[in-house]
C-alpha cells in the first residue's frame, strides 16, 4: 500500500498502462521514494535521467552518452525493460517539436509495452500537442500522518530527545507544518530545536509564514481581528456563525457539503477586508492571502503555476481560508485576454472557475471586490459560492456599533460618549471614514493637551466629506447591480437609501 493518495494515483495510472505520466513536485526525493515501492511491489526497474548525468540505471551504474534529452528518448523506445524511466526537469524539452513528435509516437508505442516516462517537475509545462498524451500528477505536499513520522524520526536521531510531549501537542505540531514539504518540515524542525531546544509551535509557524512567503503570491496572515470588532452586517454575521459549524465532522456525517466560499461585494471602506479577517479569527482557521494582481505578474513565474501552487499549498493547510483581495484586479482584463495576453488571463481564471466548483476539500474561499462592473459573469453563477454578499453603506445603528469600536480599540470608554448623536452627524460616512474622525478627534484633542470628548468627534466629523457624497452615482449603480444579484450583508438599510425607497412608495 503506498504511502499517500497521489503514489496511489501513480500506482492506479502505470496499472492502467498510461504510457506518459507528468508529476509536478519540488520533492523529488519523496516522490522517488514512493516510485521505487511502486517498481519493487510491481517487480519493475526505475531508471532515472538527468541532463547532467545521463541515465541512471537500476544497478547504480550511469550511461553518460544519453545526456542528450532526445537519445534518452530513443533508448527508452528500444528498450526491452520493463520499467518506470523518470526524466528530471524534462519541461525544458518539451517545446522542441522534435521531441514533442517523438513524444506522440512514443504515446502510442509505449501502450502495448510495460514501459512508461514519468516526467518529475516542479513545474507544469505541457504543449497542447501532448496535452492528451500525459496525464498530469500533482504530487500533494506531506500530510498530517507524514510530517508525525518525520517528527518521530528527528526525535529518535536525537542523543537527548528532551521531554516527550503528549499526542496533542505532537499533533498540532505537525497541523502547524503542514504546507510546507518534507524537507522544508525538516528544517524548520532543525532550526527550532538549535534555538528552542524544542519543537516550539511559534518557530515552526514564523519559518513557515517564511517560506510561503516565498513562494510569491500567497501571504500567511495573521489574525488580531475578531467578529467583535466588525460594526453591523448582521446578517453576514449570522450566516457565518451558522455556517462555522459546516467543517466539523459531524456536519459531513449529517450530510452538509463542505462549504465552498464567499464573494463580498460593495462599497469601499464598509468592511469587506476586515470581515475576511474577522472569519478566520471566528472560524479559528488559518488565513491565506493571495495576492491576485501579483499571480498576473510576470515577474513572479507563470500565472497559471502561480495559482496552481497557491491552491495546492491551501489544499495541504486545509481546513484553511483562502482570501482573494480585490478580486477585480486580477480578472479584469478577461474579455480582451485572447488579443492581450495570449489568453493567459482566460485560461488561469477558468481553471480557477473549476477548481472552485469541484474542489472537495475545505478550503473556504472569501473573495472580495468593490468593482462589480469588472466582474466576469462567469464568477457569479449559482454553484461557484455558497453566497454572495452586499456590503452597503453602515446604516446608523451599524454607524454607533463601528464608532463604539473604533473608541474602545484606542482605549475610550463608548459609554462616555453620545454615540447616537454621533451616528447622526455622519449619514453617508463608511466604516473606515468612521475610524478616520475618531483617530483625527484624537489627534485634535492631543494637540489641544486635553481628554477626547464628544466636541472633538463631532468637529471631525463636520471636517470630513465622506465619498459617497463624491461617488453618489457609483454607489447607486452598485446597489442597483446587487439588488437582483446579492444578499444584503446587513439587515438594516442605510437610512438615506429607505428614505429613498419610501418616496418611491409614496
Ligand atoms: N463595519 C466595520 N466595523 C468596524 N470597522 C470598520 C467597518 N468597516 C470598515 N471599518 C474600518 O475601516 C477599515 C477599512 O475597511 P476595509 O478594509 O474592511 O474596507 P473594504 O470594504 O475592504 O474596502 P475596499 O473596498 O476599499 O477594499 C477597517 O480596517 C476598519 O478599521
Ligand atoms: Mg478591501
Amino acid at each position: 500500500m503506498n504511502e499517500n493518495r497521489s503514489a496511489g494515483a501513480i500506482e492506479t495510472l502505470i496499472r492502467a498502462r498510461y504510457p506518459l505520466i507528468y508529476v509536478v513536485s519540488f520533492e523529488e526525493g519523496r516522490v522517488i521514494r514512493s516510485l521505487k515501492c511502486i517498481t519493487t511491489a510491481r517487480k519493475k526497474e526505475l531508471a532515472a535521467w538527468t541532463v547532467t548525468q545521463g541515465l541512471a540505471l537500476p544497478d547504480g551504474s550511469f550511461i553518460t552518452e544519453l545526456k542528450d534529452p532526445i537519445k534518452v528518448l530513443d533508448y527508452i523506445l528500444q528498450s526491452a525493460a520493463n520499467g518506470l524511466f523518470v526524466l528530471h526537469d524534462y519541461h525544458h524539452y518539451l517545446n522542441d517539436p522534435i521531441v514533442v513528435r517523438k513524444l506522440r509516437d512514443a504515446a502510442h508505442a509505449l501502450k502495448t509495452t510495460r514501459k512508461n516516462i514519468i516526467f518529475l517537475s516542479p513545474v507544469l509545462k505541457v504543449p497542447v500537442e501532448l496535452e492528451k498524451e500525459i496525464a498530469v500528477i500533482d504530487y500533494e505536499l506531506p500530510d498530517k500522518k507524514e510530517i508525525l513520522e518525520i517528527i518521530g524520526k528527528i526525535r529518535g536521531s536525537l542523543e537527548n530527545p528532551g521531554p516527550a510531549c503528549g499526542p496533542d501537542e505532537q499533533d498540532k505540531i505537525a497541523e502547524t507544518a503542514l504546507g510546507l514539504t518534507a524537507e522544508e518540515a525538516e528544517n524548520v524542525f532543525a532550526k527550532s530545536l538549535v534555538r528552542k531546544g524544542a519543537f516550539d509551535i511559534a518557530v515552526i509557524l514564523s519559518e513557515k509564514e517564511q517560506i510561503i512567503r516565498k513562494s510569491g503570491v500567497l501571504e500567511y496572515c495573521h489574525v488580531n481581528e475578531s467578529i467583535q470588532g466588525v460594526g453591523g452586517l448582521d446578517e453576514l454575521k449570522k450566516w457565518l456563525v451558522k455556517r462555522g459549524k459546516a467543517f466539523t465532522p459531524q456536519a459531513r456525517e449529517f450530510g452538509l457539503p463542505e462549504p465552498r466560499g464567499i464573494l463580498l461585494l460593495g462599497i469601499p471602506g464598509c468592511g469587506k477586508s476586515l470581515s475576511a479577517k474577522a472569519i478566520a479569527g471566528l472560524w479559528r482557521l488559518p488565513l491565506l492571502k493571495l495576492d491576485v494582481g501579483k499571480v498576473f505578474s510576470s515577474y513572479i513565474g507563470s500565472s497559471e503555476e502561480n495559482v496552481r501552487r497557491a491552491v495546492r499549498t491551501a489544499e495541504s493547510i486545509a481546513p484553511a481560508i483562502l482570501w482573494l483581495d480585490e478580486i477585480e484586479k486580477g480578472f479584469s482584463g478577461l474579455g480582451s485576454s485572447g488579443m492581450t495576453d495570449g489568453g493567459t488571463t482566460a485560461r488561469v481564471f477558468g481553471a480557477f472557475l473549476t477548481w472552485l466548483q469541484e474542489k472537495t476539500s475545505p478550503v473556504f474561499v472569501v473573495a472580495t471586490s468593490n468593482n462589480v462592473s469588472q466582474l466576469p459573469p462567469e464568477l457569479l453563477r449559482k454553484g461557484r459560492f455558497d453566497e454572495i454578499f452586499y456590503v452597503d453603506l453602515p446604516s446608523k445603528e451599524e454607524r454607533e456599533q463601528i464608532f463604539g469600536i473604533h473608541l474602545e480599540k484606542r482605549g475610550r470608554g463608548a459609554q462616555n460618549f453620545d454615540l447616537c448623536a454621533a451616528a447622526a452627524k455622519t449619514s453617508g460616512f463608511s466604516g473606515s471614514e468612521i475610524e478616520e474622525v475618531v483617530v483625527c478627534a484624537l489627534y485634535d484633542a492631543f494637540d489641544q493637551g486635553r481628554e477626547l470628548t464628544q466636541q472633538h468627534i463631532i468637529t471631525a466629523a463636520q471636517a470630513i466629506i465622506p465619498l459617497s457624497q463624491t461617488m453618489e452615482e457609483q454607489i447607486r449603480a452598485v446597489r442597483e447591480w446587487a439588488k437582483l444579484r446579492a444578499r444584503r450583508a446587513s439587515s438594516i438599510r442605510w437610512e438615506e437609501e429607505s428614505a429613498a425607497v419610501r418616496q418611491l412608495e409614496i
